[in-house]
Order: structure tokens, then C-alpha cells, then sequence
């Protein structure tokens, strides 16, 4: 379905010409003064250099033109040169009809769809979640589903990291704790017991200490490196160990991430990519893209046009070992084996920006990957406390994700004391609103932007949150479950009536960006768009709701019309949270 700035665009075209314009001038745009006007052209500005004209005379003249279209209230010529269109009521309430019968209320599926896979989480095993994973979760969650939405074919990956120091610490911590396990046993010939010798808060008891000894203890370092490095030659009960971690972590990150309502298509690891190691690294010697530094093999990814410092990519250290660079790289040939991706987005912290600028480099360089594929690196900035510095729980501790996310429910569990709700409904709203503060407060951010996570204005029911968004969705079910209770029945084939009031014509042109804002967050990678969307829906909405007798209105018409645009906003709003990945509950 075409968008309304389009069809606006159309009746400019007309005129333009008309008036003996070239119509690329015609160019529609949402006002920047909506106290004015509803949309505006600024192409008589632009094209007064080609026909030496006044730009204020041109305007006049297509707004004389543009005065005869039904499709308008309003045609004013403004100096120095702008034209300031506002729609007239039963064009807007028609094009919002059309919305509401379209499939996907107008969004167009893309015509050819792309396979494009999100690398998102970030998750490391043996390690658990904690608050610097939220925003890659949350972010690429939602890109994943507006991406979807559209159409594409999509592929969101955990990409587990699992093959690094971390594993071969934990081994070694495990050896200096019981050494007598089977797996420390080289000429152990038998079965390992399918049990992990230690549990998930074990594991994570394990791999701080041992992270922090390593840094005291040189020795204790160089054997966790040697342990590594056998994991990463095939030593088995290293391997049947690092299976356990695998399995022990594995099942506690799921726990977790579903919490989040983040689900992963795929759970692959880092060690997945392993075997397409030595073809890489072959092909890249042979094609003469890498060589020798310092006994190490790395590629040259600096530009002429730099104006940093870009280092060569390594991919093999000079001790033979492989790093997180070659994992990533083969990563990227799997991943075109596998799916043939058109693209590959990363979510990662930004502070691997230049890290990814590196592989990208490389991997368009050792031609791993071609110009057809687009590998996009989105940044995502920091969450910060109210201090302005690294976000830290109410104890100070360690912000574990978990912890995190039990903190938000009790806050708005204390805000809903009042409800009278069963307890277990109680909580599964409370954990809904939670969900909702945490993500939208996080998305309604630009990505690449740090923010100060503000536990009172995040699970705050009034203003631009989570909770706000959600009551709104609610109010709504509610209207509608009266307008049930009250046996009204609606002729869905009934057309909207034009706007009566400033207050509904406001909610329609608030529907009227769906489109283009899936359009740009889609485009752009850019879920704040969509949360902005939200916003500017609820709250005219709610100023409609205040404003108007809805199921109450004694004109029958204006009555059902009015349960008809309440309707379609519950499920535009409904639709628009869902690619977030948020789900509103019943009633809160
Ligand atoms: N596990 C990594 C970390 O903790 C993040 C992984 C991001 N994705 C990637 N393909 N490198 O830093």
C-alpha cells in the first residue's frame, strides 16, 4: 500500500507540472511545524535557481493548483517559499480505512526477500549473563523481527564464545581442585560420566577465581594457555570437559535470554567455525594476502584514505595459536556456506568497532567474502547508572542480568500493590511491565548512545516508557472488552468517519507513519524509530480517549467509528511493541 506522503507526493507531481515545473521539485515531507500545517513541500525553494523565479511566486502557483484536490483542507503558500498542506478529513480517514484492511496495516513485504543472518548475545559460556549483554540482545531481537516482519529471511545467532582462555582456565582451576578426575587422566581409555563435575554456580564461582589467580600467578597463567591450546588440539577429556561447560552454561543462558522473550534461531560457538580454519588460513597464504610479521601471519587491512591507525589483522600467532580475528573470519565462511547470507549484522558493544573495521577489511580482502554480501557492524553504546558511570545493581555487586531483571520486577510489583489481581496473575503482569521498562528504555536510546538506566523513570507509568506504552494497550483492551460486554457489534466494512475533533485527526496522522517508520527502522537498523512511533500513537490516543466518549457516545455512528480507530491503534500498537519483542498483558 502506498504511503500517504507518497500519494501526496502524486498530487504534487500534478501540480508541479501543471504549473510548468519539472516535478522532481514535488518532494512531500511531514511539517517541521505541525502548529501550522500537517505535511510541506519546500520545492519551489529549490527550484527557483532553475527558473530564476521568486520561490514565494512558484509556491503560490502550485498552490493554487493543488486548492482544487479534494484530498485537501487546506493549500497555503508561505513566504520565503514553502507550501503548507494539510489533508482534508475524509481523505485522511480513508486512507486510514485502507490501513486497516491492508495485511500488515500497508507495510509492503520486501519483493525480494534476503537471507540475512544477526550475530546478537555475545554470550561466553562459563560466564553468566550480566548488564553489558542486555542492549545486544535487545537490539538485535528487535532488528531481527522488523526484519522479518518485512518479509526477509532471517537467521539470529547466539554465536556462544566458547574456544578462548576462559575454557582452559576452568580446566586448569578444575584440575588443581580434584585432580583425580577421569579427564586429567591421559591414558583414561573408558567412559566420562555424563555428568558435569560441577554445576552452573560452581562454574561460575570457578571461572572468576581462576581468571583473577592467572592474573597473580604467571605459571598458573602459562597453564591455563597450555590447557587451552590441547582443548584446541583435541585432547579429549579436555574436550568431554569443555562439553560439560557447554551443557551446564548452555541450559542457564536459555533460562535466561527467554526471560528477555530473546530467541535465538541458532546456538552456534565459536568452536563451530574451527574447522574452517586451515582452508582459510591456506587460501590466504597461497593467494599471497597474508604474511609473516614477526613470526606471526597477519593481513594488511590499512587504506590510503585512513585517518586512524588501522593494525594488520592477525590470524595466526606466532605460538601457532588462532584468536577470536580467525574465529570471526571463519565464522563468516561458514555462515556463506551454510545460509549464502546477503547480509551479516553484528550487534556488538562499540567498543569493538574497530576490531570489526579490521575483519571487515580482511575478509573483503582475502576475498572470504564478496561485494555482494554487506557486513554491517552496529556499535551499541553502554548502560550506565544514575552516576554517570558503569551501571552497578542497588548492592554494588557484580551486575548480573538476572539480578537486574528481578530488581525491575520487584519495582513494579511494589507499584502494583494496589491491583486486585491473583497473585500468580500479578506476576506474570509484573514480569511483562518489567520486560517493558527494560526494553523500551533501552530501545527508545539510539543504539550507538550510551544511557543512564533510571530504575524510576524506566518502570515510571507516565511519560515515554515501557509501562506507559503498555497501559495505553490496555486501556484499549479494556474499551474493547466493554464494547463486548455491552453486546455492540460492528460492521467492519462500515467506513471510518472523517475526523470530528483536532484530538482524533491527530491519531490518524500519528497511524499514518506506521509504514515508514518500519520502512526506516528496517533500513536503518534503528528500533528507537519505532519506539518513537509508539510514543507519538500512544499519546495522541490517550488525549483522544480523554477528550471523546467512546462506548458511551450517544451517536451511534460517531460511536462505533470511534471503536473502529481504538481498535486499529490497539493493534498497530500491539503489532509495533511485538518488534520490540515485548507482549502486553491483559490488564495491568
Ligand atoms: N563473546 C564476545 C565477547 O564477549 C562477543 C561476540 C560478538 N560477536 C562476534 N561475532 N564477535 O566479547
Amino acid at each position: 500500500m502506498e504511503t500517504i506522503i507518497s500519494l501526496i507526493q502524486k498530487e504534487l507531481c500534478g501540480a508541479f507540472k501543471k504549473a510548468g515545473y519539472n516535478e522532481k521539485y514535488a518532494k512531500a515531507a511531514l511539517s517541521n511545524r505541525p502548529d501550522l500545517c500537517q505535511y510541506q513541500c519546500n520545492g519551489a525553494l529549490a527550484a527557483a535557481k532553475e527558473y530564476h523565479k521568486a520561490p514565494i511566486q512558484m509556491a503560490g502557483e502550485v498552490a493554487e493548483i493543488l486548492k482544487e484536490s479534494k484530498s485537501f483542507k487546506e493549500i497555503s503558500a508561505i513566504k520565503p517559499g514553502f507550501i503548507n498542506i494539510t489533508l482534508s478529513e475524509s481523505f485522511l480517514s480513508e486512507y486510514i480505512d485502507k490501513m486497516a484492511a491492508s495485511e500488515a496495516f500497508g507495510c509492503e513485504k520486501a519483493d525480494k526477500p534476503e537471507t540475512i543472518v544477526i550475530d546478537y548475545g555475545g554470550a561466553n559460556v562459563a560466564k553468566p549473563l550480566h548488564v553489558g549483554h542486555l542492549r545486544p540482545a535487545i537490539i538485535g531481537e528487535s532488528i531481527k523481527l522488523t526484519a522479518r516482519y518485512l518479509g526477509h529471511n532471517v537467521i539470529g545467532d547466539a554465536h556462544l564464545g566458547d574456544w578462548g582462555l576462559p575454557i582452559g582456565l576452568i580446566i586448569t582451576e578444575l584440575k588443581h581442585r580434584n585432580s583425580g578426575l577421569p579427564y586429567f587422566d591421559e591414558n583414561f581409555t573408558g567412559e566420562y560420566p555424563k555428568e558435569a563435575p560441577f554445576t552452573v554456580s560452581e562454574l561460575e564461582e570457578i571461572y572468576p577465581f581462576a581468571s583473577k589467580y592467572s592474573k597473580e600467578h604467571p605459571e598458573y597463567k602459562e597453564e591455563a594457555q597450555q590447557a587451552t591450546a590441547q582443548l584446541q588440539s583435541g585432547r579429549k577429556g579436555y574436550l568431554a570437559l569443555w562439553q560439560h561447560i557447554i551443557n551446564v552454561s548452555v541450559e542457564d543462558l536459555k533460562k535466561v535470554y527467554t526471560r528477555l522473550n530473546v530467541v535465538f534461531d541458532l546456538w552456534k560457538k565459536e568452536s563451530d567455525a574451527q574447522p574452517y580454519i586451515p582452508d582459510m588460513v591456506k587460501d590466504m597464504k597461497e593467494n599471497g594476502y597474508a604474511h609473516i610479521d614477526d613470526g606471526a601471519l597477519v593481513v594488511d587491512v590499512k587504506e590510503e584514505t585512513d585517518t586512524k591507525e588501522i593494525p594488520p589483522c592477525m590470524i595466526i600467532k606466532s605460538n601457532g595459536a588462532t584468536l577470536y580475528n580467525t574465529t570471526d573470519l571463519a565464522t563468516i565462511v561458514e555462515r556463506r556456506k551454510l545460509f549464502d547470507p546477503s547480509k551479516i549484522i553484528y550487534v556488538v558493544d562499540k567498543r569493538q568497532s574497530l576490531y570489526f573495521e579490521q575483519i571487515f577489511r580482511c575478509a573483503r580482502k582475502t576475498k572470504i567474502i564478496g561485494e555482494d554480501v554487506e557486513l554491517i557492524f552496529i556499535g551499541n553504546g553502554t548502560i550506565n547508572g544514575s552516576d554517570g558511570k558503569p551501571f552497578k545493581t542497588r548492592d554494588g555487586g557484580v551486575p548480573r542480568l538476572e539480578k537486574l531483571l528481578d530488581e525491575v520486577e520487584e519495582k513494579v510489583l511494589e507499584k502494583m500493590q494496589e491491583r486486585e489481581m491473583e497473585e500468580s496473575e500479578i506476576k506474570d503482569v509484573a514480569a511483562k511491565v518489567a520486560l517493558a521498562a527494560i526494553k523500551y528504555g533501552d530501545l527508545s536510546n539510539q543504539a550507538s548512545k550510551d544511557y543512564i538506566f533510571d530504575m524510576e523513570r524506566f518502570t515510571s507509568f507516565e511519560g515515554n516508557t515501557g509501562p506507559y506504552i503498555f497501559y495505553t494497550i490496555v486501556r484499549i483492551k479494556s474499551l474493547l472488552s466493554k464494547v463486548q460486554e455491552k453486546g455492540i457489534v460492528i460492521d467492519g466494512n462500515a467506513p471510518l468517519e472523517p475526523a470530528h475533533s483536532q484530538s482524533e485527526t491527530d491519531v490518524m496522522l500519528s497511524l499514518c507513519k506506521w509504514q515508514d517508520t518500519v520502512y526506516a527502522a528496517y533500513r536503518e537498523q534503528a528500533p528507537h524509530k519505532i519506539c518513537q512511533f509508539i510514543y507519538e500513537l500512544s499519546d495522541s490516543f490517550n488525549k483522544f480517549y480523554h477528550e471523546n466518549r467512546i462506548v458511551n457516545n450517544e451517536n451511534e455512528k460517531v460511536r462505533n467509528s470511534y471503536i473502529k480507530l481504538s481498535r486499529l491503534v490497539g493493534d498497530v500498537l500491539g503489532t509495533a511493541t511485538g518488534l520490540l519483542g515485548l507482549e502486553a498483558p491483559e490488564r495491568m
